[in-house]
């Protein structure tokens, strides 16, 4: 071997080695993987192929001159997911406890810049303590400038963040703009400020789990989408996510071979819904049903449980499901199921994947909390996702659409494509009882008996318009169809719409309530 290769091949071991081998300890022993291990787990088996391994930092500040590591703290490169190219970066926390510097941040840019040059998603792994405090403001400039490549790419290809360490300050605002936000449980942190500045400032004492862990940014913040066990299931997760989404924009979403029949008899549909309009049922359950064998991945699926999105496969084919939960809270749409399903809307709209809506909602949720708080605008921001989505829209009323969550719900007014109702669906401005109560008033009042009035204008009022048929006689609903059918009707206007082409006026971009 020549002297130049040996040279390679010596600062090849060295850069695998990161910060050494007392701090790849030290992370081991916290619970932690490293850098290169994650790579290993999230790529397919010997796919990484590193880029930018010679990198070093050029501060000379604060004795960096006499400390240069390779690779600088962060792995970036390529490789593959099922066969399908990613790039990615990951944080090394042994190297400077991944702060991010100027060579750092170029580094990663540099991944994004291939990642949009040849339309595949970007998948960053986070382990940092933030800007390189040494480097002081070149470090927020490098952050600025992620931020910046963030935003370009933002529906332009799946941008994807795991949160496996700490992740505080500026770096919390790059995997905010990404697509979804996985973290760890007990091992990964995000916050703006930590707990000691949040004890100085409010006198609050909270630990950094409750603070900022995996279990409450997927279920009180919403800014985590998934909260996983350990790493190595983020890691397996971020896998099972990349199966249902195109590369880009212009890309169509993989189609899968395998498992692309339901396992479950469709017949149970039939019975699913109870008789009583006010008995709640699991809608995951009818989700479960009607899609492919074991192909629903929830997304969100500890926040705002009122309503339901994520991932499916129907005859094969990668849809978004966006679902209202009657077993929660009666599935009324609230301020943060508008934002969690609008925000789900618009990812699935920007990469090419058909909406299926499975509606059951009795309207928005009343109260000065939700007024006070902007329901207003929220829910308008749901209704703005789904209005302006031009991907095939299907949608199912399985029992209740009132009121304006009528609308919102992609109905055909704003631009469904195929509207189908369950028989016993109820399609109206509000519920039997509070309408009868408001337009009955008088009426009621000077009965004889105002209960037995007031029942009487109930069944009525459900026998005239709490029913499908007054919408489906207008052509708002496309048909009325058995539940067992649902599937089946799905699948196949799936496939007529899979020529589909709509658009909106051309502008500089929309201006969704936000
Ligand atoms: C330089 C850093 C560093 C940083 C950690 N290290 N953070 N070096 N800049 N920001 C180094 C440590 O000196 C140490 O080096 C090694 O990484 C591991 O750190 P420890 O403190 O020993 O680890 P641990 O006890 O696990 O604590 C991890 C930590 C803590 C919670 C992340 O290090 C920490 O609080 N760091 C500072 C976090 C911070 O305030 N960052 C700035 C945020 S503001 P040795 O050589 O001993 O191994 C920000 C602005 C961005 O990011 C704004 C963009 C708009």
């Amino acid at each position: 071997m020549t002297t130049a290769n040996k040279k390679l091949d010596k600062m090849r071991v060295q850069a695998q080695l990161g910060g050494g081998e007392n701090r790849i300890q030290k992370q081991h022993d916290k619970g932690k993987l490293t850098a290169r291990e994650r790579l290993d787990i999230l790529l397919d088996k010997g796919s990484f192929t590193e880029l930018d391994m010679f990198v070093q930092h050029r501060s000379n500040d604060f004795g960096m001159e006499n400390n240069r590591i390779l690779t600088d703290g962060v792995v970036t490169g390529y490789g593959t997911i099922d066969g399908r190219q990613m790039m990615v970066f990951s944080q090394d926390f042994t190297v400077f406890g991944g702060s991010l510097s100027e060579a750092f941040a170029e580094k990663i840019c540099k991944v994004m810049d291939m990642a949009l040059k040849i339309g595949v998603p970007i998948i960053g792994l986070n382990d940092s303590g933030g800007a390189r405090i040494q480097e002081g403001v070149v470090s927020l400039g490098g952050y600025a400038d992620i931020f910046l490549k963030n935003t370009l790419a933002s529906g332009v290809v799946p941008q994807i963040s795991a949160i496996l360490g700490p992740c505080a300050g500026g770096a919390v605002y790059s995997p905010a703009i990404t697509d979804f936000v996985f973290m760890a449980k007990n091992t990964s942190h995000m916050f703006v400020t930590g707990p000691n500045v949040v004890k100085t400032v409010t006198h609050e004492e909270v630990s950094m789990e409750e603070l900022g862990g995996a279990d409450t940014h997927a279920s009180k913040s919403g800014v985590a989408h998934f909260a996983c066990e350990n790493e190595v299931e983020v890691l397996q997760n971020i896998r099972k996510l990349i199966s249902y989404l195109p590369l880009n924009n212009l890309d169509d979403p993989p189609e899968s071979e395998q498992q692309s029949s339901s396992n479950i008899a469709q017949e149970e549909l039939n019975a699913l819904v109870p008789e009583n309009p006010n008995k709640p049922y699991d809608m995951h359950r009818v989700i479960n049903i009607i899609s492919d064998k074991d192909s629903f991945f929830e997304v969100h699926a500890d926040f705002a449980e009122n309503i339901i999105v994520g991932f499916a496969r129907m005859g094969g084919k990668s849809v978004g499901i966006v679902a209202n939960q009657p077993a929660h809270l009666a599935g009324v749409l609230d301020i943060d199921s508008s934002v969690k399903a609008a925000r789900f809307v618009r990812f699935c709209d920007a990469f090419n994947i058909p909406l299926i809506t499975f509606e059951d909602v009795p309207g928005f949720l009343p109260g000065t909390e939700q007024e006070w708080r902007g329901i207003i605008k929220n829910g308008a921001k749901l209704l703005y996702a789904f209005a302006e989505a031009t991907v095939p829209k299907l949608t199912v009323i399985t029992r209740k659409a009132y009121g304006g969550a009528y609308d919102v719900m992609s109905s055909k007014h704003i631009r469904g494509d195929l509207n189908f109702a369950w028989p016993g669906a109820e399609i109206a401005v509000m519920g039997p009882k509070g309408a009868v109560e408001i337009i009955f008033k008088n009426q009621i009042a000077d009965a004889k008996d105002p209960q037995k009035e007031t029942e009487r204008l109930i069944n009525e009022y459900r026998e005239k318009f709490a029913n499908p048929y007054v919408a489906a006689g207008r052509g708002y609903i496309d048909d009325v169809i058995k539940p067992h059918e649902t599937r089946s009707k799905l699948i196949t206007g799936l496939k007529l719409l899979e020529t589909k082409v709509d658009s909106n006026p051309k502008k500089k971009h929309g201006n969704i309530p936000l």
